[in-house]
């Protein structure tokens, strides 16, 4: 046997109950072509294309200099923590404790920490799909079972109360909402948000709220469901710093949970990865508390881009896309391009998009659906009319 074929039998037979995250295979695809010298037009990344903010780089540069470069509290600095809960306050009306707060290493690490904290084995979550691609594995990790719900395309993806219902029983231990969608960019309506926060609440079933692109909406009022009174007993807010304050790279994120799970979180975490960055702790107090302008700068321009992806996709004969409502995602339904040319799903779609056209964007199989494909379009106008107009191409040669 080779050393790779005994390396390969060795894996522990939790890692095969997850699969490698789709959008990192569809990035690193894409960048092999791109060392090929291809001029790969690049929406599968999940990622702002604008820099972070000056005052919050400032802000990491002054930690460094003032030697704040030494191990934290496993969960996370006070300070930090304090600020995490002040602006969820300010924004949302909510009423965290830094007792009930968790500082990660982003927000798939909170998620992460969360299923790990509070999944047994057997236990059910529900997932509405399309869904963002790690829920399903950080769920299988633990040991659970995803229960997927259906949403609806003409109604632009969201979920009700009336379509989960049916999958809530005793095994239910979590339901995962995720407004505005990665990869859908639904969102909520606030009225069914509320009437699935009293589903769950009444049968003791937590509610995860992911919140990673709260303030990305562009036709309603940034909103949280841990407001509610009564919330904080079965809602369990996971937020990220990485998108709103473009902030990726620096990878904090913090959830904001009862006392007794952020202790397990914490305990969970202090045997992983420790801290977070201490340097990025402190560029995340300033993201924070300082100016807010460059979130609203950035959601402006993903306007003007959303209005022009969905023209655009809706130019394509037979392509058909639900009006993204928050995030920077558009999830075009694209059936017309499948079973012909040999392209039967969204992954050889996506495959020939981008061996033949160079453009790299998402199969709808990671996220659920068989039928879609997602484009991120946080990316310069000139990149999105050279991707879009490239697809067009693609589309109309193989429909
Ligand atoms: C829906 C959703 N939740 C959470 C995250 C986590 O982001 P991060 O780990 O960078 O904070 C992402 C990142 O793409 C996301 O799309």
């Amino acid at each position: 046997m080779t050393v790779t074929q005994t390396a390969v039998n060795s894996i522990a037979d939790r890692i095969s109950s997850i699969s490698v995250s789709s959008t990192m295979k569809v990035a690193s695809d894409a960048e092999k072509l791109r060392a090929e010298g291809v001029d790969v037009v690049d929406f599968g990344a999940g990622e702002p294309d604008f820099p972070t903010p000056d005052n919050i780089k400032r802000a990491a540069i002054r930690a460094i200099e003032q030697n704040f470069t030494k191990y934290t509290p496993a969960g996370g600095t006070a300070e930090l923590k304090q600020a995490v809960c002040e602006r969820h306050a300010l924004d949302f009306g909510t009423s965290y404790k830094p007792s009930e707060c968790l500082i990660g290493v982003g927000g798939k690490h909170v998620i992460f920490n969360l299923m790990q904290a509070l999944i047994n084995p057997g236990d059910e979550v529900v997932i509405p799909v399309p869904y963002w691609v790690t829920y399903k594995d950080v769920v299988n990790y633990a040991g659970g079972k995803c229960v997927f719900v259906n949403t609806d395309e003409d109604r632009g993806f969201t979920l009700t109360a009336a379509m989960i219902e049916p999958s809530l029983n005793a095994r239910t231990r979590l339901v995962i909402v995720n407004s505005p969608s990665n990869p859908s960019g639904g969102v909520m309506d606030r009225g069914e948000f509320e009437k699935i926060f009293r589903l769950t609440s009444a049968r003791g079933i937590y509610l995860m709220t992911d919140e990673c692109y709260c303030k990305f909406l562009y036709d309603s009022e940034p909103f949280s469901i841990a407001s509610l009174a009564g919330a904080k007993e079965t809602v369990l807010v996971a937020g990220s710093l990485s998108k709103t304050y473009s902030m990726t790279g620096w990878r904090i994120g913090f959830g904001l949970v009862p006392a007794p799970i952020v202790n397990a979180m914490t305990k969970l975490q202090s045997h992983s990865t420790s801290n977070p960055a201490s340097i990025s702790q402190k560029a995340a107090v300033e993201a924070l508390r300082g100016p807010q302008e460059s979130v609203g700068i950035m959601l402006a321009e993903y306007r003007q881009r959303r209005d022009f992806v969905v023209k655009r996709l809706r130019a394509i004969p037979g392509v058909m896309c639900a009006e993204p409502r928050g995030a920077f995602y558009a999830y075009p339904n694209v059936g017309v391009a499948l079973g012909k040319n040999g392209i039967e799903s969204t992954l050889q779609l996506c495959d020939r998009l981008l061996a033949d056209a160079h453009v790299a964007v998402v199969p709808g199989e990671a996220f659920g659906t068989d039928r879609h494909i997602r484009i991120s379009y946080a990316a310069s106008m000139h990149e999105l009319d050279r991707g879009l107009e490239r697809i067009h191409q693609f589309i109309v040669k193989n429909s």
